[in-house]
């Protein structure tokens, strides 16, 4: 299966095997594009994925060493993301199974991310919560079989992703900001400055990190106004202990709860190495069996949406000419 994903800032394309075996997985990244406005330029990221995408595809069947006509199936990221960049990897989709007769399946975002596990953990079979945490989504989930999905609790405002970018940003790390902090956290005191943690009224198993934010926005102000230096390593390391322990308390929770003996991390925060650490530990201490991607398959890459594509092409997913770009796409 030849895979595409354009929902975001990186060109991506890959050849599957059987959704668990990855021949190639090339990925062109337009972060430095981005890195001087602070973040993601729709427009910029549309305009980037048009002139890589063709180059990015021959890569990724050259690397597998295989041609169009051996595909069984094009599978593409049709939502949610960015409208422009997504169109561009679904309009290549749709062209390429026009020009040759190779059916289409379309993919959600998340389950991509979710099924990155599937390449990493052959064993790896639902049932299994799994908290998809990135850029645009945090979603704790119930997968209940291969591509169908409970969702249990899920952000009610910033993505965990872009709470470390926003952070990021506010201390002069500049963007991508996870990775940064994640680095510079490692010379902080994670309780030099005691940040909130949420809980949401509603349901026990939503987050919302936009209040963690202005704690930290207004942590700084009030340095300033005092005229007195903050310490990046410890706001960084203080804000990023805040952000785990909020996924861990709320995932752990749900898995007590359902009774669930399976965990996975998905996405691209979930490369961060104090969340892996903080729940490998949590999960061990229950005797929970804990997965999560390799980092490289836990940002956005076109091998996870192989590898969902791969079950719902099983699942008889077919999709026609009229495969459209949905921005806001639901689980
Ligand atoms: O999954 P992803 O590549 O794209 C989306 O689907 O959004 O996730 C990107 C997000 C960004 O917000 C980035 O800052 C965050 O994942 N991220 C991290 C780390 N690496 C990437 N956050 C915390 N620690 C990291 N090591
Ligand atoms: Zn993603």
């Amino acid at each position: 299966m030849l895979a595409i994903e354009s929902s975001c800032d990186e060109t991506a394309a890959s050849v599957v095997k059987n959704g668990r075996e990855v021949l190639s997985n090339v990925i062109y990244s337009q972060i430095a594009l981005h890195t001087s406005y602070g973040g993601v330029v729709p427009e910029i990221a549309s305009r980037k994925h048009i002139e890589k995408i063709n180059q990015v595809i021959q890569e990724a069947l050259d690397q597998a060493g295989t041609a169009l006509k051996d595909l069984t199936a094009i599978a593409v990221t049709y939502g949610p993301g960015l409208v422009g960049a997504l169109l561009v990897g679904v309009s290549t989709a749709k062209a390429l199974s026009l020009a040759t007769g190779i059916p289409l399946v379309g993919v959600h975002h998340i389950s991509g991310h979710v099924s990155a596990n599937y390449i990493e953990y052959k064993e790896l079979e639902p049932p299994f919560l799994c908290l998809v945490a990135s850029g645009g989504h945090s979603h704790l989930l119930m997968v209940k079989d291969y591509g169908e999905y409970e969702v249990i609790g899920m952000t009610r405002d910033d993505a965990a992703g872009e709470a470390f970018d926003k952070v990021a940003r506010a201390i002069g790390l500049g963007y991508p900001g996870g990775p940064k902090i994640d680095a510079i956290a490692r010379q902080g005191r994670a309780d030099a400055i005691l940040f909130p943690r949420a809980k949401v009224a509603e349901n026990e198993y939503d987050f919302s990190f936009s209040g963690l934010k202005s704690a930290v926005l207004n942590y700084l102000n009030s340095c300033r106004l005092k005229g007195e230096e903050f310490s990046q390593a410890d706001v960084a390391a203080s804000f990023q202990k805040a952000v785990v322990d909020v996924l861990v308390e709320r995932s752990m929770h749900a898995a007590e709860s359902t009774g669930c003996r399976k965990f996975a991390l998905a996405g691209g925060v979930a490369s961060n190495s104090s969340l892996r650490e903080a729940f490998e530990q949590e999960c061990g201490r229950r005797g929970i069996r804990f997965y999560r991607p390799s980092p490289g398959l836990c940002t956005d890459n076109a091998a996870m949406i192989g590898a969902a594509g791969y079950y719902e092409y099983r699942r008889g997913v077919r999709h026609g000419f009229d495969l459209n770009a949905v921005p806001d796409l639901k689980l």
